[in-house]
């Protein structure tokens, strides 16, 4: 039967990846991938993560198996995470977080979740979005349709054109939205378009699916929660997917919540139920491994606090790492204007440098960065800074 089969190509980033593996230059440096790096250019385990990974060690008594939901106090603490410990929400009764594999696990359950309720809803993501985004919602059965968010032109979100078009989403559909450090832009809702956009869900009748993947990277832990938190407040059904896979560096352990706010208790516990009848359909029980460390680091006061400052030393590398970039490569001779990668947020920016000058900063100087050139800021240190400046006013001459 499998010589039915087509082969599938590599996923760009992935093909990106394995083209740098195979370069042989000392200098190359991978602006691609996208995955934190130190300054040293590693993604390491975080120290309160070893650190709850001991305790684990001592206080796990069990590897049966967990339940559906996941851990009930993860759950709990990630809802506490997600909205602050004195939101209105998490006394209502209105809210429920089930754990999920990773941010992926989550957005997809979330998608299923959807579909059974409003078969017939569309899903409005924005142009450009996290490219995953596409198959990973749409293969749950969602006509996908697309309002317009950046602007390449002008290195902004488009504000007029968006809320224009999602002036004209009808009742019942969907609009993905990014929480905070918008991938692949960096260019996040100002509090003024979160509120702008929560007016328009309210006229309109569309409801907000928030992504959140990137909480604590942008501009801290509550700043970055700021148009969920404002959602939750003002309107009757919200879906939330989050990750714990860039602020606890928790990758590989695929960790995440899908969290459903209904428009009471006995809706959000139906919700709750359709969420895990689709988990049991698909995996069954997510991983437990990294959902564990997670609630042992929100739980323990010094954990915690040791937690939010690694998580705040990576929040201000990258922070100057945008500063440095644009320092260096600003006084480019062709006049080329990069101000907005120092005043966008989280790992991402698009460079909007020609297709040609991202080749040639391949091919020459051995500097990987995906088509649309997307750079991931977090892949630029006090090491390779300086290259990385020179050949980009190489390339822009
Ligand atoms: C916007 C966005 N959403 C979701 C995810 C998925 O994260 P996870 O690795 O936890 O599945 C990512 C990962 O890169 C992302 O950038």
């Amino acid at each position: 039967m499998f010589e039915t089969l087509k082969p599938v190509g590599m996923d760009p980033i992935l093909g990106l990846m394995a083209a740098f593996r195979a370069d042989s230059r000392e200098q190359k440096v991978d602006l691609g991938v996208g995955v934190y790096q130190d300054d040293r250019g590693r993604t390491p385990v975080m120290t309160s993560v070893k650190e709850a990974e001991a305790k684990l060690m001592e206080l796990e008594l069990t590897k049966s198996y967990q339940g559906i939901a996941g851990d009930p106090d993860y759950n709990a603490r990630m809802l506490q995470l997600l909205f602050g410990a004195d939101h209105s929400i998490l006394s209502s009764g209105r809210v429920k977080t089930i754990q999920a594999p990773g941010g992926s696990g989550a957005l997809r359950v979330g998608a299923e979740v959807i579909q059974r309720a409003t078969p017939n809803a569309k899903l409005w993501v924005g142009v450009p979005t996290w490219p995953n985004h596409i198959p990973l919602l749409g293969s749950a059965g969602f006509e996908i349709k697309e309002y317009p968010y950046y602007n390449l032109a002008t290195d902004e979100i488009n504000s007029d054109a968006m809320m224009e078009t999602l002036r004209q989403v009808p009742a019942g559909d969907m609009v993905l939205l990014h929480g905070c450090c918008h991938n692949p832009t960096g260019a996040d809702l100002s509090h003024e378009q979160w509120d702008q956009i929560a007016d328009l869900a309210l006229e309109r009748g569309f409801i907000p699916f928030i992504d959140t993947a990137y909480q604590g990277l942008g501009n801290g832990l509550n700043e970055d929660a700021y148009g969920m938190r404002m959602m939750a407040d003002r309107l009757p059904e919200l879906v939330i997917a989050s990750s714990c896979s860039k602020n606890f560096g928790l990758y590989r352990e695929r960790t995440g919540s899908i969290t459903f706010i209904a428009e009471n208790s006995q809706q959000v516990d139906i919700v709750a139920s359709q969420a895990m009848s689709i988990a049991r359909q698909i995996y069954s029980m997510p991983p437990a491994h990294g959902a564990l460390l997670v609630s042992l680091i929100l739980g323990d006061d010094q954990l915690r606090a040791n937690w939010q400052a690694e998580l705040e030393e990576v929040r201000l590398r990258i922070k100057s790492m945008r500063s440095l970039l644009t320092s260096s490569i600003q006084g480019n001779s062709a006049g080329v204007d990069f101000s907005h990668i120092e005043q966008q947020n989280g790992m991402f920016s698009f460079l909007g440098i020609s297709s040609a000058q991202l080749e040639r900063l391949r091919e020459e100087f051995g500097i990987y960065i995906v088509s649309s050139t997307r750079v991931n800021l977090a892949g630029i240190n006090s090491s390779n800074i300086g290259y990385i400046s020179e050949s980009m006013n190489t390339v822009l001459k």
